[in-house]
C-alpha cells in the first residue's frame, strides 16, 4: 500500500533525517521546503516539492498530487537574520506555520507531527533547584517560553491543538538538541551556516576545517566553556543530545501512534540525565582519538542555566520511544559527516567561499 508523508522542511538537518527514517521503514516522503536554510542535497529520500509553507495554492497543489496520509512539521527558522526585527520574524514563523495547518487541514490531512523545541519550559531553575539535584523536567512542567523563539513555537503547538476540534490529531514532540548524522552513504547531516549548535562549534575547529569556512560559520578556533562552578557534578552546565536518528525514529514512532488512531498529546525526548560540557570534551576527545585536546575556561554567562535536560518516561511508555545511541557515537557520526568531501564542497557552495582561499 502506498503510505506518502509530507514532510515540511524536510530539506534541513531534522528533516532529511525523518526522510531517510521514514523511507528505510517502507513510507514515502515528500518533502515540502522553500530551500531558505536547508539544501536541496539533502532531498534525495522521494519527492521534493520547493515553495513555502504558507503559499496556500501551492501547498494545496502539493496535497492533490500525493494525497499525503500525515504531515511531519519541521519548517521553522530558530535565527533571525541581524536585519529582522525580532518581534516581527517569530509572529510571521508562527503565523505561517498556522496557514498551513489550516491548508492541510482543509485538504483533508488531519494528522500531524510537529517538532517543537524544549526550550518552551523557559527558565527550569524551579525543576531543579539550587542544587540542581531534581531533574529531568515532564511535560507536566509549565510551559513559559523565556524567548521569542520559543514563544511562537509553543504559540504554533496551541494552535495544531485548537484544530483538534475539527478532528486535527497532532503530536508535538519536544526536546533541546540533536547531534549526529545518518552514516555518511546517505550524505546528509547537520549543514548550518552560520552554525550556532554546541557540537559543530566544538569539532569543526578539531578537524581542521579551513579557517575561511570556520570564518563563514562564525565559529572561532578556541572551544570556551563558560562557567566550571554550577551546582552540577563536575561544575559546568548540564545540556541535553539525542542523536539526530533517534529523534527521526521518535517521529516516525509517533506518525505511526497517530495513524493507528493516537489522540493529541505532548511528549518530551530527552536523555533524563544530560551531559555535562565536560563529558561532551571528553567524548570528543574519545572518538577523535585527541586524548590532549584542551578547551578554554571563561566565567558563566549571568543567565546561563545550570541544568537543560528534558526527561523521556512518557514517550518510552506510549510511543514505544528511547535513544539508542550514546555520546560518543553522536559525536564520531557527526565526525565522520564534517570529514566528508561531500560536506565541504556543500559547505563551500553554501557560504561562496572557495578551496584556495
Ligand atoms: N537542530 C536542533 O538541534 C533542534 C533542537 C530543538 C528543536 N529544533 C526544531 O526542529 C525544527 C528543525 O530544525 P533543524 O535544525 O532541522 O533546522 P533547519 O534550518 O536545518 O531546517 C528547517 C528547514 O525548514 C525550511 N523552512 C523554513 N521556513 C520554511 C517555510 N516557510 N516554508 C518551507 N520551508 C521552510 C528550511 O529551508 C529548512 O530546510 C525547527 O523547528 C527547530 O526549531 C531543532
Amino acid at each position: 500500500m502506498s503510505s506518502p508523508i509530507l514532510i515540511s522542511g524536510g530539506a534541513g538537518y531534522l528533516g532529511s533525517h525523518a526522510a531517510y527514517t521514514l523511507k528505510n521503514e517502507g513510507f514515502e516522503p515528500v518533502v515540502l521546503d522553500n530551500l531558505s536554510t536547508g539544501n536541496a542535497w539533502a532531498t534525495s529520500f522521494g519527492a521534493f516539492e520547493q515553495g513555502d509553507i504558507a503559499d496556500v495554492d501551492f501547498v494545496r497543489s502539493v496535497c492533490d498530487k500525493y494525497a499525503p496520509l500525515a504531515v511531519i512539521h519541521f519548517a521553522s527558522l530558530s535565527e533571525p537574520l541581524p536585519s529582522d526585527d525580532p518581534t516581527c520574524f517569530f509572529a510571521d514563523q508562527r503565523e505561517k506555520a498556522s496557514i498551513f495547518f489550516k491548508t492541510i487541514n482543509a485538504c483533508g490531512i488531519k494528522r500531524v507531527v510537529l517538532s517543537s523545541t524544549a526550550d518552551v519550559y523557559g527558565d527550569l531553575s524551579a525543576v531543579y533547584g539550587a542544587t540542581g539535584a531534581i531533574g529531568p523536567v515532564s511535560e507536566v512542567y509549565p510551559a513559559k517560553p523565556g524567548s521569542p523563539y520559543a514563544l511562537s513555537m509553543l504559540e504554533t503547538e496551541a494552535y495544531a491543538r485548537m484544530l483538534d476540534v475539527d478532528g486535527f490529531r497532532s503530536i508535538t514532540l519536544r526536546f533541546f538538541n540533536a547531534a549526529g548524522a545518518a552514516p555518511v552513504e546517505a550524505q546528509i547531516g547537520e549543514a548550518h551556516a552560520p552554525e550556532n549548535h554546541l557540537i559543530p562549534r566544538l569539532l569543526l575547529p578539531l578537524l581542521n576545517t579551513p579557517d575561511n569556512l570556520l570564518n563563514a560559520l562564525g565559529i572561532k578556533k578556541t572551544f570556551v566553556i563558560h562557567g566550571d562552578d554550577f551546582p552540577t557534578p563536575d561544575g559546568t552546565a548540564l545540556r541535553d543530545f539525542v542523536h539526530v536518528l533517534d529523534l527521526a525514529d521518535a517521529h516516525r514512532l509517533a506518525l505511526t501512534y497517530l495513524l493507528k488512531g493516537g489522540r493529541t498529546d505532548v511528549f518530551n525526548l530527552g536523555s533524563n540525565t544530560g551531559f555535562s560540557l565536560l563529558d561532551i570534551v571528553n567524548a570528543a576527545r574519545k572518538a577523535l582519538n585527541r586524548p590532549n585536546f584542551t578547551p578554554k575556561f571563561a566565567p558563566r554567562d549571568e543567565d546561563d542555566q545550570p541544568k537543560l535536560v528534558a526527561g523521556r518516561s512518557k514517550a518510552e511508555k506510549i510511543l514505544g520511544w528511547r535513544p539508542e545511541r550514546s555520546l560518543v557515537s553522536m559525536i564520531a557520526d557527526a565526525a565522520a559527516w564534517y570529514r566528508s568531501p561531500f560536506y565541504l564542497e556543500a559547505l563551500y557552495a553554501k557560504t561562496g567561499q572557495s578551496p584556495s582561499a
